[in-house]
C-alpha cells in the first residue's frame, strides 16, 4: 500500500493539463537557518523560493537580545540579496522589560516562546508560561504591538501535547485581547477550534503537517528524516490541517518549519527533530494545490493571508519577487552538502510535478 504523499509525486500531472503559476512575495512565516556553514548551505533556498522568513531565534545561544538578532540578521544580509530576514526574539524568564522595548525600536516584531525543553534550542525557554514574571513581559509585548509566537506543547503524552497546550493558548488569548498569537505548526485537528473561538489566535502550518502522518515516520522502517516537534499525527490530523490550508483559511499562513540537521546527528542514537524542506517546499505545495484544484488559494496561503495577519504592507511595501513553477518533471535531491557532511532534503529521490523557474 502507497502512502497517501505519493499522490502528489510522479505522474498525477499526466492526466492533466497545468499552466504556469505565479506567485508574488511567497512568505515563509516559520523558518530555521541556523549559523555559520550550515546557514550558507541553506540560505540560498529559502531565498530563492521566498521574499521573506521568519527567522527562528533558538540558536545556541540562543536570540534573547535585540544585539544578538540584529548580527544574527546581518550575518543572513550578507549571504542573500533579495531575501528579508523577519527576526524573533527568544523569550525567557529574565527577558528584562527594557530589552523588549529596545527590540520594538529596532523593528523586532516577534517575540517567540518555547516552553522550556518542548523542542531543539528550548533549553533556556520558559518553565511555567502562566507566571507573574511572562503575563507582565506579554502585557508589555501586547502594549508594543509585538505578535507572540508560540512552540504550543505541554510536557505531556507525546501526541497529546499540543492538544493539553491549547488551555494556555486560550488563557493567553483571553488575557490579551489585543496580542495576537499564532498557533505555530499546527499538528493536531482541535487546534482548528481554538482558531474558531478567539479573534487573536492564528496559526502557521506546515508542509509535512499537511501531507504525513504517523504511519510514515514510524509504520515502517524508522524515518529519522521525519522526526520532528510536534510529532506528526494521525491521518484525521493530516486530513483536517490539508483542508484547512487548500481553503486558505484566513487565520492560517504557510510556515514551513524547514529545520535543517545534519546527517550524522540525525541518523545517530539520539536523533533530533526537524524536517528540512526549504527546497521543495513551494513545488511540491503546487503539486498538492493542484491536485485538488484548488491553485487560486495558494497565493493567499503563501502570502496573502500572511501579508495582512503580520501587518508586512510596510516591510514589504512594493516588493515584487514573482516566483514561477512551471509544470514539469524534476527530481528532488535526496541531500544537501554541508561542510564534510549533509542534510537530507524532505522527500529527496521523488519527482515533483511542478518545477521552480529560475531567474525570476
Ligand atoms: C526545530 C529545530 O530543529 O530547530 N525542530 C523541529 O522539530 N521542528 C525546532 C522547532 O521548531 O520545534
Ligand atoms: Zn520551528
Amino acid at each position: 500500500m502507497s502512502a497517501f504523499f505519493e499522490r502528489f509525486f510522479d505522474d498525477f500531472t499526466k492526466s492533466r493539463e497545468f499552466a504556469d503559476i505565479e506567485l508574488l512575495n511567497p512568505l515563509d512565516m516559520h523558518l530555521h537557518l541556523r549559523q555559520g556553514a550550515m546557514l550558507e548551505s541553506v540560505l540560498p533556498f529559502s531565498a530563492r523560493s521566498f521574499a521573506l522568513g521568519v527567522v527562528m531565534p533558538n540558536l545556541n545561544p540562543p536570540i534573547t537580545t535585540t544585539a544578538l538578532a540584529v548580527d544574527y540578521r546581518d550575518e543572513i544580509m550578507r549571504l542573500s540579496e533579495d531575501f528579508t530576514p523577519f527576526m524573533t526574539l527568544y523569550l525567557h524568564e529574565n527577558l528584562s522589560l527594557e530589552e523588549l522595548k529596545e527590540a520594538s525600536v529596532q523593528g523586532i516584531r516577534i517575540l517567540k516562546l518555547y516552553p522550556k525543553g518542548a523542542t531543539t534550542g528550548s533549553e533556556n525557554g520558559v518553565r511555567e508560561v502562566v507566571s507573574e514574571r511572562i503575563l507582565e513581559i506579554l502585557s508589555l509585548a501586547q502594549d508594543l504591538g509585538f505578535i507572540l509566537s508560540i512552540h504550543g506543547e505541554s510536557n505531556g503524552y507525546c501526541m497529546d501535547r499540543e492538544f493539553e497546550f491549547l488551555e494556555v493558548y486560550e488563557f493567553l488569548a483571553r488575557s490579551f485581547p489585543r496580542l495576537k498569537i499564532i498557533i505555530e505548526h499546527m499538528s493536531d485537528r482541535r487546534s482548528l477550534e481554538s482558531l474558531e473561538k478567539y479573534e487573536n489566535l492564528y496559526a502557521t502550518l506546515t508542509l509535512h503537517h499537511i501531507l504525513l502522518s504517523l504511519d510514515d515516520v514510524l509504520g515502517g522502517l524508522m524515518q529519522p528524516d521525519l522526526f520532528c516537534k510536534p510529532m506528526i499525527k494521525t491521518p484525521s490530523d493530516r486530513d483536517a490541517l490539508l483542508l484547512c490550508a487548500l481553503s486558505a483559511h484566513p487565520k492560517v499562513s504557510f510556515g514551513s518549519d524547514s529545520a535543517p540537521h545534519l546527517q550524522s546527528k540525525k541518523y545517530s542514537a539520539h536523533a533530533p527533530g526537524g524536517i528540512f524542506s526549504a527546497p521543495i517546499a513551494l513545488s511540491v505545495l503546487a503539486s498538492v494545490f493542484a491536485h485538488y484544484d484548488r491553485l487560486e488559494n495558494l497565493q493567499s496561503f503563501v502570502s496573502d493571508n500572511a501579508r495582512k495577519n503580520y501587518a508586512l504592507d510596510s516591510v514589504l511595501c512594493d516588493r515584487r519577487k514573482v516566483v514561477r513553477l512551471t509544470p514539469k518533471m524534476w527530481e528532488i535531491p535526496q541531500s544537501v552538502a554541508c561542510e564534510n557532511d549533509a542534510i537530507s532534503v524532505l522527500f529527496g529521490g521523488r519527482k515533483s510535478a511542478f518545477r521552480q523557474i529560475e531567474g525570476n
